[in-house]
């Protein structure tokens, strides 16, 4: 790929942790409130955009859209959810909501569940003792299919292992209506999801434990457009996805690029003063309900003091665009520290360790979870518009929608189950970095970008 395009742009920011959540440490003020049907904006039954709705999204950031998809196409989804690993080994069952309460006691700490062996091309997924020779034991492995999780006071299983699974994203992803929906919002072309993040199910807590709580954050990923789909229906206080409205118009002023969230000194007061003032609303929804935000939100797992479990599909869309490089992160080794790819696909590995920067043998991994996990190769500054290139009912919807090849593709990168691993499972292991970048001398690798090959061709 020609860097030459880039040629007065922003200066390439710090690399930083792909895992890692925006967040500030101010607790949140207020308690969310349910979006009720009877406060949607006239439209929220069909597809299309009022200009009610209009408003609500340029104004607020959000939109839901009631019965966008039926509910019978989950059905075989849920059917699959019960016999996988963390339904079975916690004996969950489907009639008896006694089961469902706190089930993380039943699941193992590390868990090896749905994975091939393919770690590093051949051997098997390691666990914190293990030695290894790419990485200092210990290291993280990233995300599982199965991540498990005790969060504030509820259970949470984000499985990530049904996310690249093609009917699970047909039926969601890519449902045509929902593919409607983001070119009426975001406009065309629309890159057409290849996964999302999975099923994420927080189960009832404890009644002896702590009281559930909000965690307000933002992604900072690439993500343009948030899309939240009920799998099951949602009651008010249910664990319901919750988000601060307007976040999205006060964060993104300022970010020092357009595309690619980038915080300076005004990203934390203006995150402090997001958790202190706004009002936040907790979706509450039927199985098939849609809620579409800016990709910029800021959200949090739901207070759930309900008996049900919350289940949801977490997506992300983009508009097709010229990419740079994935969002990388090497593991460190040899009492070396991790080190972040940037957005220009350099890694640099500091000479002062033990670590020897030459070494090439070194697990790197990305966020496989996500679906926009490239960077924006335009490293602009923002709009004085926040939705200056959005269509938001400007344009007619026309189905433009690009199949373009995914990430694992582009980079022929192991992630989809293979062998003995059964549906539902299935995850990018480790690589070598020499196998994605070559070393330039002083420490410095470069990462070979595929992002635009397609569109080259
Ligand atoms: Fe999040």
């Amino acid at each position: 790929m020609s860097e030459s395009g880039q040629v007065g742009q922003a200066p390439v920011p710090p690399p930083r942790d792909p895992e890692a959540a925006f967040a500030t440490k101010t607790p949140p003020g207020l308690l969310p409130r349910p979006t009720l049907p009877e406060d949607d904006p006239p439209g929220a039954d069909r597809l299309g955009l009022t200009p009610e709705e209009i408003e609500q999204f340029r104004e607020s950031g959000f939109l839901v859209k009631r019965g966008m998809i039926a509910p019978q196409l989950f059905d075989p989804f849920i059917a699959l959810w019960w016999q996988q690993p963390p339904a079975q080994a916690a004996e969950l069952k489907p009639d008896d909501p006694s089961t469902w309460v706190a089930p993380g006691k039943h699941w193992p700490v590390e868990n090896r569940w749905g994975l091939a062996r393919n770690w590093m091309g051949r051997g098997d997924w390691p666990s914190p003792e293990q030695d290894r020779p790419g990485a200092t034991p210990g290291e993280r492995v990233g995300r599982l299919p199965y991540k498990l999780t005790k969060d504030i006071s509820n259970d949470v299983w984000r499985w990530h292992g049904i996310g690249h699974d093609p009917a699970f994203v047909n039926a969601t992803s890519a449902h045509p209506n929902v593919l409607y929906m983001a070119e009426a919002l975001l406009g065309g072309p629309v890159k057409r999801p290849r996964r999302n993040r999975g099923i994420y199910s927080i189960f009832p807590r404890d009644p002896d434990g702590p009281e559930s709580k909000l965690g307000p954050h933002m992604d900072q990923s690439m993500t343009e457009l948030i899309v939240i789909t009920y799998v099951k229906d949602v009651e008010p206080g249910g664990g319901g996805y919750t988000f601060y409205p307007t976040s999205p118009q006060r964060l993104y002023p300022t970010s020092e690029q357009a595309y690619n969230w980038v915080a300076t000194d005004a990203s934390k007061p203006a995150m402090d003063q997001i958790k202190a003032d706004v009002q936040p609303l907790e979706f509450a929804g039927k199985a098939g309900d849609v809620l579409f935000c800016h990709g910029w939100m800021v959200h949090s797992a739901g207070i759930h003091e309900s008996g049900c479990v919350r289940m949801a599909a977490v997506q992300d869309f983009n508009r097709v665009r010229r990419r740079s490089h994935m969002r990388w992160t090497a593991a460190g080794k040899n009492g070396g520290p991790r080190i972040n790819c940037t957005m220009d696909g350099t890694f640099t590995i500091p000479d002062d360790t033990d670590d020897d920067p030459t070494d090439g043998n070194r697990e790197v991994t990305n966020q496989w979870i996500m679906d926009s996990n490239e960077f924006v190769q335009e490293r602009r500054a923002p709009f004085a518009d926040i939705f200056h290139e959005w269509n938001l009912g400007q344009r007619p919807v026309e189905g433009n929608v690009v199949f373009e090849p995914p990430w694992w593709e582009k980079y022929r990168l192991p992630l989809l189950p293979t062998g003995p691993v059964p549906r539902g499972g299935g995850g990018m292991p480790a690589v070598p970095l020499s196998n994605i970048a070559q070393h330039e001398g002083d420490g410095v690798w470069r990462v070979t970008s595929r992002a635009n090959d397609w569109m080259e061709g």
